[in-house]
């Protein structure tokens, strides 16, 4: 329970915080980021050594960020704050929640670029159907290459995109400006369920449909060889990425859930759920590219070009296309109310405002950004903000957001986290938090203190300099 006469909320019950978890978890991340990247990285090496990440770094790291949420019953940094205190620590150890707030933020602004991509596509597929009827594939008549140039086709538009960008956000605003239980957990109790029901019927036709087995050969077939550093941080930052992690929106989550949730196995239902989805999406989308004859490798291009590619040659493909991006709607709003929620708690928090307030001029800030980041396809394309960095060097605004949250800012906040917590807390309170006992308990012990720290850092310099 929240402490008397704060202004505190929490969920209203334990499957309500789960979903609304699993809401943040499962999005963009699983549907279009997920095959993107193991298709960029070769498939198979990729998705073995992401798998690995999540069972020994984001699973251990999920139940430190949930945990520190839930003590402190806080926006992240306040609750980091807690702890520390608690611990009779320094608190200046809440710098790391300062860092994932910040991060949360820098994702919110590109997210809900991607979002309006989405947004995009269902009017698309929506029209089509309209056109077409329910017979036949979808875009009867037209090219591959027309359909594949849909999505430079909206690229080149820059007013289109910033409009879609902004759609997008102001119903993520909508949302948090409501309230953790009216706003936040009515999207996740309603489109949750929804999405899995969607999800279950897409993936289910493209395994009787697609190449199933060549899609299952190059998502799991291991080749040693082609691991190599960038590799690796690739499958971390995704694994990070997916999860929500190292941005302090799981610590924001946590501190609404309530002190009879067991956390342990909350954080295990979460990742199970993430991963499960992410595997699945893979499974869906590549079977259908496969027998599209089309490249796993093209990247972000994969979920928005070749599978409404894909969508041509299927019977109701109008009718499934539109259902797919629905879907990823859903799961997209889930994932990015989340991630407004982690820097509009602390800002209500610090400067004492109404949580409307905070969620308009949060939102303003992504709406700047995400401005900047929507022309970075079109008019400001050669704007390399980060171009003195040569991981860097060639990367737009956009694609700037995405490389430093994901392969800098929630490493580096992931590190801090499980030194904070493995090393810095008072190992009563954590034990108290966490439900777990037994050998369980010592082996997540053991991981937050040497391997997640150790692991993520080698990995970090690795990635860096190769
Ligand atoms: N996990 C979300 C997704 O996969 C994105 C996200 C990242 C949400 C970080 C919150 C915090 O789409």
């Amino acid at each position: 329970m929240a402490a008397a006469g704060s202004r505190h909320e929490n969920w209203s019950s334990r499957s309500a915080f789960i979903l609304a978890a699993v809401g943040s978890a499962v999005g963009l991340g699983n549907m279009w980021r997920f095959p993107a990247e193991a298709g960029e990285n070769g498939g198979g090496a990729f998705v073995l050594f992401y798998i690995f990440c999540v069972l020994l770094i984001g699973l251990p790291v999920l139940l430190s960020e949930v945990l520190i949420g839930r003590h402190g019953q806080a926006s992240a940094p306040e609750s980091v704050r807690k702890v520390a205190r608690d611990s009779h620590a320094s608190e200046g150890w809440s710098v790391l929640a300062s860092l994932g707030v910040f991060a949360a933020f820098l994702i919110l602004s590109f997210y809900c670029v991607v979002g309006g991509w989405v947004v995009y596509y269902i009017a698309v597929f929506a029209g089509d159907l309209f056109q077409t009827g329910l017979t036949g594939g979808a875009f009867q008549g037209r090219d591959p290459s027309d359909i594949e140039g849909l999505l430079p086709g909206l690229f080149g538009n820059g007013s289109l995109m910033v409009g879609l960008n902004l759609g997008f956000l102001a119903v993520t605003i909508f949302f948090v400006a409501r309230g953790v239980s009216s706003g936040i957990e009515w999207v996740a109790v309603y489109l949750m369920p929804l999405f899995f029901l969607l999800f279950l019927g897409i993936t289910i036709y493209g395994a009787f449909t697609g190449n199933f087995s060549e899609a299952v050969a190059y998502l799991f077939t291991f080749d040693f060889s082609k691991l190599t550093g960038e590799v690796m941080l690739a499958a971390v930052g995704q694994a990070f990425f997916s999860l929500s992690l190292g941005v302090a929106g799981m610590m924001t989550y946590g501190a609404y859930a309530s002190r009879d949730t067991n956390l342990g196995e909350t954080s295990g239902i979460i990742a199970g759920a993430d991963t499960a989805i992410a595997l699945l999406a893979g499974l869906a989308i590549f079977p259908i590219v496969f027998a599209a004859g089309l490249s796993a490798s093209v990247g972000p291009g994969l979920m928005f070009q070749s599978l409404p590619i894909a969508f041509q040659a299927m019977p109701l493909g109008s009718l499934i296309g539109l259902f797919f991006f629905v879907m990823v709607f859903f799961a997209a709003l889930t994932s990015s109310v989340s991630l407004l929620e982690a820097p509009t708690a602390w800002m209500f928090e610090k400067f004492q405002m109404k949580r409307p307030t905070a969620t308009l001029i949060v939102g303003f800030g992504a709406a700047v950004l995400g401005v900047l980041a929507s022309l970075s396809f079109n008019e400001i394309a050669d704007f390399h903000p980060l171009g003195f960095i040569p991981l860097f060097a060639e990367t737009n605004f956009f694609d700037t957001l995405d490389g430093v949250t994901a392969k800098l800012f929630m490493p580096i906040g992931a590190i801090l986290t499980c030194i904070f917590v493995g090393w810095v807390a008072d190992v009563r309170l954590i034990d108290q938090e966490n439900g777990l006992d037994g050998w369980l308990h010592m082996t997540w012990r053991a991981l937050v203190r040497f391997v997640c720290p150790v692991a993520l850092a080698v990995i970090l310099v690795v990635g860096l300099t190769s």
